[in-house]
């Protein structure tokens, strides 16, 4: 067997062409451009790459972004001022702070301090709290991302066996909570995990997200799995690959998401759908509801 190529380029594509015509009905209707703001800490270059990828991806749908940068260092007093002065910024819908911080701050307080109504990340308490019992205003983007592409390509999740890896914040623990509410029995597997393959030989949905250079081998993965490799892992030799060895376990599984070009491309959209969805939130807060024409696709059927 050779597994379908789940392509979050060609699904993302699509996705970000409908939010574009919502941005531009916005701005025709309202006025309001939708307005993100990206915050920087410190001199990572990976994160430096991903945040000129959210900025460029704003661009291209429509979204108004600023980026504010400050040195590894900087006061926490500092970071907390301008979380606030964003907070009342009318111009500024979604506040983004990227992660990881430097390792002195306490990432909690800083995610805290932003606004829920602003919290396009999905970090704040809130939001989280909100995945459990069903009514969080934003997703956290890399597993909103995920069950977009599994939408899309029309894989079903109720009943299924789900086995994530890694239990991140990020990815692993919401994307279990994204899991259950759509019916899905949920393992999740992480660092401390005995036997491994255990769980991932009874996943139907296999997510990983481990931040390992080949975890996941074909003998782990059960035929006709459908694979999806959150890893972004950088090899010695400069290539980019996933947390699964793509080659092999592609003759075993259904589907599978490569790396690059899978849940990556996803996430950068997923951000800008809770933008889009922040500013017209704070619109109809603000003036009520607004009448916007319904596009006839419905977002998982498109492409
Ligand atoms: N670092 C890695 N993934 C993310 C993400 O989804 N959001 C932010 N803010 N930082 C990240």
């Amino acid at each position: 067997m050779s597994a379908r190529i789940l392509d979050g380029r060609v699904i993302g594509k699509a996705i970000r062409n409908r939010t574009r015509l919502e941005v531009d009905d916005l701005v025709r209707i309202t006025g309001v451009v939708p307005g993100l703001a990206v915050i920087l800490i410190g001199d990572d270059p990976a994160s430096r790459i991903y945040v000129a990828n959210k900025i460029r991806a704003c661009t291209d749908v429509g979204i108004r972004s600023s980026m504010i940068e400050y040195p590894k260092d900087v006061p926490a007093d500092t970071l907390i001022d301008a979380i606030e002065r964003l907070n009342d910024d009318p111009a500024t819908h979604g506040i983004l702070v990227q992660l990881p911080l430097p390792p002195h701050h306490d990432v909690r307080a800083v995610l805290h301090a932003i606004s829920v109504e602003k919290d396009v990340d999905g970090f704040h308490l809130y939001n989280v709290g909100g995945l459990v019992v069903g009514d969080t205003i934003f997703s956290p983007c890399t597993p909103f991302g995920v069950m977009n592409i599994l939408d899309h390509a029309r894989i079903p999740i109720e009943g299924r066996n789900v086995t994530i890896v890694g239990a991140s914040n990020i990815v692993g623990k919401p994307m279990a909570l994204m899991m259950m509410r759509r019916d899905a029995t949920v393992a999740v597997c992480h660092a401390k995990t005995r036997d491994l393959a255990q769980y991932t030989i009874l996943a139907d949905i296999l997510v990983v997200a481990a931040g390992v250079p080949n975890l996941i081998l074909p003998q782990m993965v059960r035929t006709g799995a459908v694979v999806i490799d959150v890893g972004i892992n950088r090899l010695p030799d400069g290539r980019l690959v996933g947390d699964v060895d793509f080659e092999g376990v592609s003759r075993k599984a259904s589907c599978i998401t490569p790396v690059p070009g899978g849940v990556g491309p996803m996430t950068v959209t997923m951000l800008l759908v809770n933008t889009m969805s922040a500013a017209r939130r704070f619109v109809e807060r603000t003036r009520g509801p607004i009448l916007t024409p319904v596009h006839p696709q419905d977002i998982t059927q498109l492409a």
